[in-house]
């Protein structure tokens, strides 16, 4: 078993899974964790939807056939289009250390669709989590429970072994993910997690960046 340090430390984003499923038990085991995250007044507003074999095949094929076609993203919680320039360069550089990773330079325009058909192919995970919240919430707390829930399922997923990607990209098309999963339409599909095992590859591997504790705390004492 890992330490809470170690597991806030050694996880990370995984871009390359196996293709091995995994057993309903580990998944319940992790969900099962997750449970005793914190939200406002324990409200608890979560509702989660896990997709496996067919259903996450099919969910798959429709979002790379979109992906394909160019058809724009339209989530049920806006992605940001614009953010302040610090954060903006921090945003571009996540995306080049992805694909200097993958070794792909950043005019091949091939190469990069190929790696955003691999994104709407989840990377490969056997497993997607998606998290929902109803849509007559206070929205802003409930992303915050969310925000919380699913670091809780992604450090609990990595102390049993199991990989992690949250994935903005996974929920761009919640109309597929309604109708493949019968969520009713009285939920917002907030985000997804994609889940597996971790397949060894460069992309798995970068070194990846945190700001220094000077810029990220300020004292007050
Ligand atoms: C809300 C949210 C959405 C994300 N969406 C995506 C995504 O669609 N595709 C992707 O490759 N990574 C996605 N990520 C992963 C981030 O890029 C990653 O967490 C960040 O670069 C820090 O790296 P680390 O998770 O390896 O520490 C997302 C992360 C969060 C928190």
């Amino acid at each position: 078993m890992l330490t809470v340090e170690e597991a806030i430390l050694k996880r990370r984003s995984i871009r390359r899974f196996k293709p091995n499923p995994v057993e309903r038990s580990q998944l319940e085991k992790i969900l099962d964790l997750a449970r005793w995250s914190p939200s406002w007044g324990n409200t608890q507003p979560w509702h989660f939807f896990v997709f496996q074999g067919d259903p996450l095949r099919m969910l798959k094929d429709e979002m790379s056939r979109r992906i394909t076609e160019g058809k724009p993203f339209e989530p049920d919680v806006p992605m940001p289009n614009s953010w302040p320039e610090s954060l903006k360069n921090r945003y571009s550089e996540t995306g080049k250390l992805v694909l200097s990773a993958l070794s792909i330079a950043r005019e091949d325009h091939q190469r990069r669709q190929e790696f955003y058909f691999e994104m709407s192919r989840l990377f490969g995970a056997p497993c997607l989590i998606v998290g929902t919240v109803p849509r007559d919430v206070a929205i802003e707390y409930a992303m915050l429970d969310m925000g919380i829930i699913i670091q809780s399922i992604c450090l609990a997923a990595h102390s049993n072994g199991l990989a992690t990607c949250i994935m903005a990209a996974s929920v761009g098309y919640p109309d597929i993910i309604r109708q493949i999963g019968r969520v009713e339409t009285n939920l917002r599909i907030v985000m997804g997690i994609a889940l597996g095992y971790e397949e060894e590859s460069p992309v798995n591997q970068f070194p990846r960046p945190r700001i220094p504790l000077t810029e990220m705390v300020t004292w007050v004492d």
